[in-house]
């Protein structure tokens, strides 16, 4: 059976519009992800390749939304396609293991050299959620404690980090284990902490939080997560869905801090499903099945063939000089924006190859985000809603200079309505 899919379809003008006896559009609100959602009737992907991305309005953008960070080598990388169509030509997922997963953890350990094993999941909310459960197993307890605000992924327990509106339909028996501290605020790590040093199961930190405002942690706060943590015997985890871009070790390498367990997904499956938990073998073998003390860990898809065998290229085509080359052109874009924008009192933040701009007054509210979205959509630059823009190794030095331009350019135009 051939399907023709229609790229042009009446829903693409208007994702409310009501069909046939239903009487309300196919997906809530018109959308497959509440996280497209921009605030206005979306653009549609149609085609891409390399940095460059067209919609249904047959306007070429330059993708710095890249799936939200996910294709850090560009749209349809040309080796990473073939092997995916490889792994799919033979079978795109069976009941049994597959050799591409031990490729996948070879490539993916390699990176570590103070984590042992690897386990895999389908997305990085799986990933951080099997995580905290394997912390509690191990430790026998139940409080974690997050960044406010920060991201960790759709579970319960992740979700806990927002405001009350977030934590809707969360329970309070997860809510209640959940300890919040302000961004960077090691006192308050402490003080958390130290009231209740045998509570704490896992301290859960994300190197470069993007929803919590993208401003790195300081070496301080990791260094005494990892005090504490190691000495009140509490799992360290660091959550790396995002970060592990930025350094060939993952961001924490940069830091000379060593966590117990490390969540990552996104760019490792080469723009396929995906979450990976690593960890050091005395906390991994609890998911060793052969064990009888074992937890049960699944997920139909996790491990699957197509995903492990372009996430292995992906990994393999991220070497120590990519992620150089990506870090200093967004430097380069960040001092090119930073200085444009400073004129209308805007600054911008992020490491490596990720950034995105901030009103200095902090006046950043859903709706400036979404006109900014627009502005730069209407200069020819892919963002994520929220307005973080990442690079990918198809971007050329002009490219990355050109998106500096438009992005500044978009800055000036929100800031100065
Ligand atoms: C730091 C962090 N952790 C976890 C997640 C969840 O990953 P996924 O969307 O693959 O479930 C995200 C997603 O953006 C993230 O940024």
């Amino acid at each position: 059976m051939t399907i023709t899919f229609n790229m042009q379809a009446p829903w693409a003008d208007d994702p409310q519009a009501k069909f046939g006896p239903r009487g309300f559009p196919l997906l809530p609100g018109g959308f497959g992800r509440s996280t497209y959602f921009t605030g206005a009737t979306p653009t549609y992907a149609v085609k891409g390749s390399g940095c460059t991305l067209t919609d249904n309005h047959g306007r070429e953008l330059i993708d710095a939304n890249n799936n939200f960070t996910t294709l850090i080598h560009g749209v349809a990388h040309p080796e990473i396609t073939e092997a995916a169509v490889q792994a799919i030509s033979t079978g795109n997922c069976w009941g049994i293991p597959n050799a591409y997963e031990w490729a996948h953890a070879d490539a993916l350990l390699s990176r570590f050299p103070d984590l042992d094993q690897v386990r895999y999941s389908n997305s990085g909310s799986e990933a951080v959620m099997t995580a905290i459960r394997l912390a509690r197993a191990a430790t026998g307890r139940g409080a974690v404690l997050m960044t406010r605000a920060g991201y960790h992924g759709s579970s319960d327990i992740a979700l806990s980090t927002g405001n009350e509106k977030e934590r809707r339909g969360i329970p309070k028996g997860v809510t209640n284990d959940v300890f919040l501290v302000d961004l960077n605020d090691t006192e308050g790590l402490k003080q958390t902490v130290e009231e209740n040093p045998t509570g704490f199961a896992a301290i859960v930190i994300d190197l470069l939080p993007n929803r919590a405002g993208l401003t790195a942690l300081t070496k301080d706060y990791v260094e005494t997560a990892r005090a504490l943590a190691s000495r009140h015997g509490i799992v360290l985890i660091v959550d790396e869905v995002i970060s592990l871009r930025l350094h060939h070790g993952g961001y924490i390498g940069t830091y000379g801090v060593k966590p117990d367990l490390l969540t990552t997904g996104k760019l490792i499956g080469g723009g396929f499903p995906v979450g990976a938990m690593v960890g050091i073998e005395p906390l991994m073998r609890l998911l060793d099945p052969t064990r009888s003390e074992s937890i049960p860990q699944a997920g139909t898809f996790s491990g699957n063939p197509v995903s492990m065998a372009a996430g292995t290229v992906a990994l393999c085509l991220l070497t120590p000089d990519v992620i150089a080359r990506m870090n200093r052109q967004g430097a380069e874009a960040r001092d090119a924006i930073g200085t444009r924008i400073a004129t209308v009192g805007w600054h911008v933040r992020g490491d490596g190859s990720l950034l995105r701009p901030f009103p200095d007054n902090g006046s950043y509210d859903i709706t400036t985000q979404r006109k900014l979205w627009w502005a730069a959509y209407e200069r020819g630059v892919l963002l994520s809603p929220a307005n973080l823009a990442s690079l990918s190794s198809a971007m050329s030095d002009a490219v990355v200079a050109d998106i500096a331009e438009r992005l500044a350019d978009a800055v000036v135009s929100v800031a100065t309505v």
